[in-house]
């Protein structure tokens, strides 16, 4: 059983005393103008894929498909026209009785973008809503954390294909139903059910290139769907070619949180400022828990000696071995914004309109924004259902019973995909980057085990900008890592983001 990846830590922000705040502005105009040349350099790499800018053409000739569609001029405080799009709620099958149903918003491409590719994006938790994916992410527009209004999303996804946001499983989000899920592939079925259905009412999609993407818990139900979509050919109308999963949940905790939690402590001592007297404890745990010097002895380049042992016996942390939850309680008690999905936030917390601005729960807005009535309205959201980010309920009853990806369905899926993606942000401590190399040292695809070659540093060149961290592809796996972002790699490192997905997609030869 897999623990779950979205923490809600009540924060104790203690009363801070507002000090003197009249800084000097000190050469504003001069720092303006640089900020404002960056910006130009940002955006004008961001397309290197050039298509004659012909407007889509997507109708839909099912008439039941005009129940879903929605004017891209009536989203409630969003000050521009976001285009067509269609959503709303429909079956997990076609029994006449079903009374599970999944919440979808489905774009089609923008000019750029091409007819031939559809992307499926689905957010982790487990519970947890890809409408925050498609709102501070990867969607059309967006309103992430401190924004004072919804912006444009010069890097939305839309820019590549058509993109379809659904929040799933059942128990998540709009979704209506009782969750019955017992584990992935129960998870994997009621997601195809669903897809199925969709093809009905957009049939003009069928058949188009398939690629599935998601991040954090997403990386045990990308895998574990595509598992099924290779395991009942015929059953889904969509050609699936491969699979992008940021931040990923694949294998134990101890591996992907407590192994590399020190080493990740150490690479970043100046953001944690801890002290040198606490430093030494976390060296003395890490030690005599079988984590120090793990890296070194068995993350080798190919791996030397077989599969990987785990520290102790467990696959969760010894008792007095969990120093992950050492170093986040003691992150806190200095930086009361320390925020595990990116470690560089500090006080105070950004407001958020979805109320979940990293770490922390907030009430700074209600309701929040997708809770709204005209917001339910504009995108044919169920009015009766308040909508959280994070489901309040477990979406699998009983617990997740399926083994973590990487030890089970991962290296199929890989076999199987044209390509397949793993990106993860060097700043994410909920996730560790360092533990995902452990994982996928450890696992056999295509023949052999781990890279065989070592991951070069600076080898991730993001137009525009250069070494972004570290690109490594062997045997139709890509692995990225980013540096300075955060867990949710669309958000914090658009640009990366959006051009490992170009390589995914073929629209580019390189990540
Ligand atoms: C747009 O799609 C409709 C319906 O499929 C079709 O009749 C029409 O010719 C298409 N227009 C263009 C410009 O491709
Ligand atoms: C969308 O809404 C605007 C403003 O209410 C209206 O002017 C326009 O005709 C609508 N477009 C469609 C395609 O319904
Ligand atoms: C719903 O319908 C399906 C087939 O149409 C049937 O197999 C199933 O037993 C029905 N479920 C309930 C709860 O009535
Ligand atoms: C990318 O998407 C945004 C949001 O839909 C849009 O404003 C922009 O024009 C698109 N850029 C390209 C190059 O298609
Ligand atoms: C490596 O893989 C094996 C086989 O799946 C598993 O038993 C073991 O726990 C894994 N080791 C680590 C460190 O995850
Ligand atoms: C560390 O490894 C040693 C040798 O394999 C083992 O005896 C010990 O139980 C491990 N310690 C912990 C805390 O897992
Ligand atoms: C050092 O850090 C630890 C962990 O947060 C804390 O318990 C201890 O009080 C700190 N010592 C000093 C001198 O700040
Ligand atoms: C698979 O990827 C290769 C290399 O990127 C590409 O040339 C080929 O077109 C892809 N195949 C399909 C079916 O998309
Ligand atoms: C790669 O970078 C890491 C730190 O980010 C450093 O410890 C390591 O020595 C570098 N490797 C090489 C081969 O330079």
């Amino acid at each position: 059983m897999l623990s779950q990846y979205w923490l809600t830590v009540l924060a104790t922000a203690g009363a801070f005393s507002a000090l003197g705040a009249d800084a000097r502005q000190i050469r504003k105009q001069e720092i303006h103008a640089r900020q404002v040349d960056a910006a130009k350099r940002f955006h004008s790499h961001s397309f290197p894929v050039k298509r004659a800018a012909v407007p889509k053409n997507i109708t839909f000739s099912n008439p039941k498909a005009s129940q879903f569609y929605v004017n891209g001029t009536t989203i409630p405080e969003v000050d521009f026209d976001i285009g067509p799009s269609w959503s709303g709620l429909l079956p997990i099958s076609g029994n006449a009785n079903e009374t599970r149903k999944l919440f979808f918003w489905f774009f089609p491409p923008g000019p750029e973008g091409s007819l031939e590719d559809l992307i499926f994006w689905t957010n982790g938790g487990p519970g947890c809503s890809s409408l925050e994916g498609l709102l501070q992410e990867n969607g059309p527009f967006q309103w992430s954390w401190g924004q004072a209004k919804p912006t444009v999303n010069e890097f939305s996804w839309t820019n590549l294909s058509s993109v379809l946001w659904v929040e799933q499983p059942v128990g998540t989000g709009f979704s209506q139903g009782t969750p019955n899920i017992r584990n992935e592939d129960d998870l994997a079925a009621q997601l195809v059910g669903f897809l199925q259905q969709f093809l009905e009412v957009f049939s003009e999609l069928k058949n188009k290139k398939l690629y599935l993407s998601g991040e954090s818990y997403a990386g045990t139900y990308v895998p574990y769907i595509a598992n099924y979509i290779y395991q009942h050919p015929g059953t889904l109308a969509l050609d699936l070619q491969g699979i992008w999963i940021a931040d990923p949940s694949l294998s134990w905790d101890v591996v992907q949180e407590q192994i590399p939690a020190v080493d990740f402590v150490k690479r970043f001592e100046h953001v944690f400022a801890f002290n040198q007297t606490f430093m030494t404890q976390l060296d003395a745990i890490a030690t005599r828990c079988n984590y120090t010097g793990y890296v070194a002895k068995h993350v080798t380049y190919p791996p030397k000696a077989g599969l990987l042992p785990l520290p102790g016996r467990s696959t969760f942390a010894e008792r007095g071995c969990d120093v992950w939850d050492t170093i986040f309680d003691a992150a806190l008690r200095i930086n009361p914004a320390f925020n595990i999905y990116r470690i560089f936030d500090t006080y105070p917390i950004l407001w958020d309109v979805l109320g979940f601005p990293g770490s922390f729960p907030q009430v700074q807005l209600a309701p929040l924004y997708f809770d709204r009535d005209d917001v339910k309205k504009a995108i044919h959201a169920p009015g009766s259902v308040t909508w959280n980010e994070c489901s309040d309920i477990n979406v699998f009853p009983r617990g997740d019973g399926s083994l973590p990806s990487a030890l089970s369905v991962l290296p199929n899926v890989i076999e199987k995909n044209n390509k397949t993606v793993i990106i993860h942000g060097l700043a994410d401590f909920i996730l560790i980057a360092e533990g995902t190399r452990i994982v996928i040292q450890n696992m056999t695809w295509n023949g052999k085990q781990g890279f065989q070659t070592p991951i070069a540093n600076d080898s991730f060149l993001v137009d525009g900008v250069g070494a972004l961290g570290t690109s490594h592809t062997e045997r139709g796996l890509t692995y990225l890592e980013v540096e300075l972002s955060g867990h949710m790699v669309p958000q914090f490192s658009p640009l990366a983001a959006f051009q490992s997905m170009q390589y995914l997609m073929g629209f580019r030869f390189t990540p």
